[in-house]
């Protein structure tokens, strides 16, 4: 490594190497195996004698900064003495507020499990690479970026109109593309939303069990988060706290519970939205992907007093790691959103935001869907078969007929039974959230959230063989 060092003051030669040399490895500059300059080198690059490199070196040795090894270097040492970590200045003096000591982002794993199970992934495989890849190369052309940051904020004209057919045809929901804001994701528009209607202190209302997306997103923001109870129609709007300036739903597919909200149940959330002054948030993160029944009609398109923020997101569809999402925005609300995406973040990358707007208005979109739901709906009717056949006396399935992925209820374990089941299913290669993690501030219920976008359709049964032995087992 062609590391900096130093000497401005000729004094302590030694000791300064070693002092620089120790607070980048602290700091994390100089990393594990990390090979130090050899002595020669750094001698002459210093100049100072190779004995003062030496003795520098030769007290990081002692101290287990740093390995020797004859003939080949001396490295920075795979664990680094814990102790002297703490007097590393900066972690000291710096600290992040309160809150940030709770919120922790989940742990990111890269490797998948063999069996994977998890809620908030696609099909990375059916993705269309190849249309993908021609369409932003279409925008890649010289001069694509003349314009600079002179676009507006609330996305590109074509992908806000060709969003406002898309729902237009596929919801029933009629927009002005003027109400659209494009997003880094459906989490943004939350944050945009939110952020534009709450202060610190107010109090957010959503379902219990709910997605902890949204739990995070408001409790960093210092909002109050009560969760309301979820039964076979959806939110229990008798439940609402009746100082929730904002409910958020998720009601074609409650996440994570599968069920739709009820036509009488979004009627009447409606009507406590109006009679309490609440702002609404309706979340439509996966309803492209329908097996069955009538939808029922958005809140958006039900809400006659402009109450409804309609949010849509295509991390399921297309995929999450693109960061595309879109809100639709109430009209008094449509001009403080999209200077909220302004002062967020400018906008969302132009290029992106053209090619999905080609792909879109091109056909390709909804071909994809279309391929995709197929594929879907196979996994969605084999796991709740053989869910409902062979684990009868451990889960009840409950109903869905849309999303990427069901959930079950346990019929006597615990949460906490639950978990020791699911960490065994983990052990075997199976990877499943247990429903208890959905919680919001309301008791865990006991089951599972079975995921179906990342696992092939032929790898389910053998998946499921192995999560019913952790189940037999618990
Ligand atoms: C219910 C729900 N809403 C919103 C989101 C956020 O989606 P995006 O990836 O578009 O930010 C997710 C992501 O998993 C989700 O499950």
């Amino acid at each position: 490594v062609e590391f900096h060092v130093s000497l401005v003051d000729r004094r302590d030669l030694a000791g300064e190497i070693y002092r620089q040399l120790r607070r980048a490895i602290l700091d994390g500059r100089l990393r594990p195996g990390d090979a130090l300059p050899p002595t020669r080198e750094l001698a002459q690059r210093l100049s100072v004698s190779r004995t003062t490199v030496s003795v520098a070196y030769d007290r990081l040795n002692g101290e287990g900064f740093v390995i020797s090894r004859v003939g080949a270097g001396t490295f920075v040492a795979e664990h680094v003495p814990s102790a002297t970590r703490n007097d590393s200045r900066a972690v000291a003096s710096l600290r992040a507020r309160p809150i940030w000591d709770r919120l922790t982002h989940p742990a990111t794993s890269t490797t998948p499990a063999d069996f994977d199970f998890r809620t908030w992934v696609p099909d990375g495989n059916q993705f269309p690479y190849e249309t993908w890849r021609r369409l932003i190369a279409l925008e890649l052309r010289a001069g694509a970026f003349v314009g600079g940051f002179s676009s507006d904020p609330a996305g590109h004209p074509a992908l806000r109109e060709a969003i406002v057919r898309h729902i237009g045809t596929s919801r029933g929901v009629i927009a002005d593309p003027g109400d659209v804001t494009i997003t880094n994701g459906a989490q943004q528009a939350l944050d945009l939303v939110t952020r534009v209607l709450l202060s610190p202190g107010d109090r957010v209302a959503m379902e219990d069990p709910g997605y902890k997306g949204a739990v995070l997103l408001f409790e960093s923001l210092g909002l109050k988060v009560t969760g309301v109870e979820v039964d076979a129609e959806g939110l229990v709007v008798d439940a609402l706290p009746s100082d929730a300036r904002l409910v958020y739903v998720t009601p074609s597919h409650q996440h994570p519970l599968g069920v739709a909200m009820s036509l009488s149940r979004r009627m009447a959330l409606l009507d406590w939205a109006e009679r309490h002054n609440a702002a609404v948030i309706e979340d439509d993160y996966d309803s492209e992907f329908r097996y069955g029944g009538r939808p029922v009609e958005p809140l958006k398109t039900l809400d006659t007093s402009g109450r409804v923020a309609f949010m849509g997101s295509f991390s399921k569809t297309m995929h999450p790691t693109l960061r595309l999402g879109f809100v639709v925005t109430p009209a008094s609300l449509s001009k403080a959103v999209h200077a909220a995406k302004y002062v967020a973040d400018y906008q969302t990358p132009l290029g992106a935001q053209a090619a999905l707007a080609h792909l879109i208005d091109g056909g390709w979109f909804a071909r994809h869907i279309r391929k995709t739901r197929t594929l879907y709906e196979a996994r969605h009717d084999v796991i709740v078969r053989t869910l409902t056949a062979q684990f009868a006396d451990h889960l009840t399935v409950l109903p869905s007929i849309a999303g990427l992925h069901v959930s079950a209820t346990a019929n006597a374990l615990s949460p906490d039974e639950v978990g020791v089941a699911v960490e065994r299913a983990r052990d075997a290669g199976v990877a499943v959230p247990s429903l208890s993690m959905f919680r919001v501030t309301r008791p865990a219920q006991s089951g599972l959230v079975l995921g179906y976008g990342g696992i092939e359709t032929e790898r389910i049964p053998e998946g499921l063989r192995r999560l019913r032995r952790a189940f037999d087992q618990t």
